[in-house]
């Protein structure tokens, strides 16, 4: 059978479990040399036991499966690290042709209470790191001169805000934002970039005795099974979307859909508009949306 990405080089970051662990399975399996990177830290980004590669498991696993991996344990907001990930795909796979920023660490805290090293973790590791290798991506695309996809890794959370996330939340929009902007600056170069927001059953929700979605039991593993955030990854790297680019993509096992922000029809505000014109139209529900759009309905 064809695979469907036969030759080609990704880097996947965060890729020692998780989301990434089974982006890095389903790529390797359709034929795709994978750059396994994971820092092997906490969720809350702490580090983990000395000695614990995770990338190296997935490695392993990789190529007992027949596929092509190499791991990395670099941090990816730290520049020099970076780099080297980067240089690795080339070095040991000749090229790059998609990257995934997908690393994640994860900090709740009431926003009245936020420190600034709750912060700036969070804004370096997703924000930063992910700044760093799209922007290192982009110029190895150019100078390859055969393209290449960036995906950026945004969350629900970016759409509508979500209590005691406000670090993340503020990464994750920003983000959305970034992703929209090469897409535009890489059309000329044959470069895509694309969001997901994945969601499905990890370390971080193993850790909580509850959820938003209930507890933790085998009918919740399954229905927040990886597999559908890694098929939408597969389909959106693949040459099958090859007219996708720009857009921002929600994928669990419930649904794999387009997410957006939109405008409301509102007012078209002339010298002769006053402030209670404005009260009037949003009374009408004109200026705000009516109903056609509700990002706390995003599921
Ligand atoms: N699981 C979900 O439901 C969900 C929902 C929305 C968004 N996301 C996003 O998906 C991504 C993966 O999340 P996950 O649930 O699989 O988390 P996870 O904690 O299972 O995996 C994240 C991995 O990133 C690695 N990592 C953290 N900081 C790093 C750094 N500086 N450099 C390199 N590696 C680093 C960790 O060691 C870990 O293995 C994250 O960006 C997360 O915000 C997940």
């Amino acid at each position: 059978m064809t695979q469907l990405l036969n030759g080609k080089v990704a880097l996947i970051t965060g890729a020692g479990g998780g989301v990434g662990r089974a982006y890095a399975l389903l790529l390797a399996s359709e034929g795709c040399a994978v750059v396994v990177n994971d820092l092997s830290v906490t969720p809350e980004g702490e580090a983990a036991e000395p000695g614990a590669h995770l990338a190296d498991n997935v490695v392993a696993e990789i190529r007992a499966a027949g596929g092509l991996a190499t791991a990395d344990h670099g941090d990816v907001s730290d520049p020099e690290q970076a780099r080297a990930m980067v240089a690795r795909a080339v070095n040991e796979f000749g090229k790059l042709d998609i990257l995934v920023n997908n690393a994640g660490i994860f900090r709740e805290r009431p926003f009245a209470e936020m420190s600034w090293d709750d912060w700036t973790a969070i804004i370096d590791v997703h924000l930063h790191g992910s700044f760093l290798l799209s922007q290192m991506a982009f110029q190895l695309f150019v100078e390859q001169g055969h393209g290449g996809v960036i995906v950026n890794t945004a969350s629900r959370t970016a759409l509508r805000g979500k209590e005691l996330q406000a670090n993340y939340a503020a990464a994750k929009g920003a983000l959305i934002s970034l992703t929209q902007t090469i897409a535009l600056e890489g059309k000329t170069h044959d470069i895509r970039a694309i969001t997901i927001c994945p969601r499905g059953l990890t370390r971080g929700w193993e850790n909580a005795a509850i959820t938003s979605a209930g507890p933790i039991t085998d009918e919740l593993r399954s229905r927040f099974s990886l597999d559908a955030p890694a098929l939408a990854l597969l389909f959106l790297v693949s040459d099958l979307a090859a007219d996708i680019t720009g857009r921002t993509f929600f994928a669990s096992a419930e649904r794999i859909s387009e997410v957006r922000w939109e405008q409301a029809l509102g007012l078209n505000p002339t010298s002769e508009t006053t402030v209670h014109d404005l009260a009037l139209s949003a009374a009408r529900n004109e200026l705000t949306y009516s109903g056609a759009f509700d990002a706390n309905r995003i599921s």
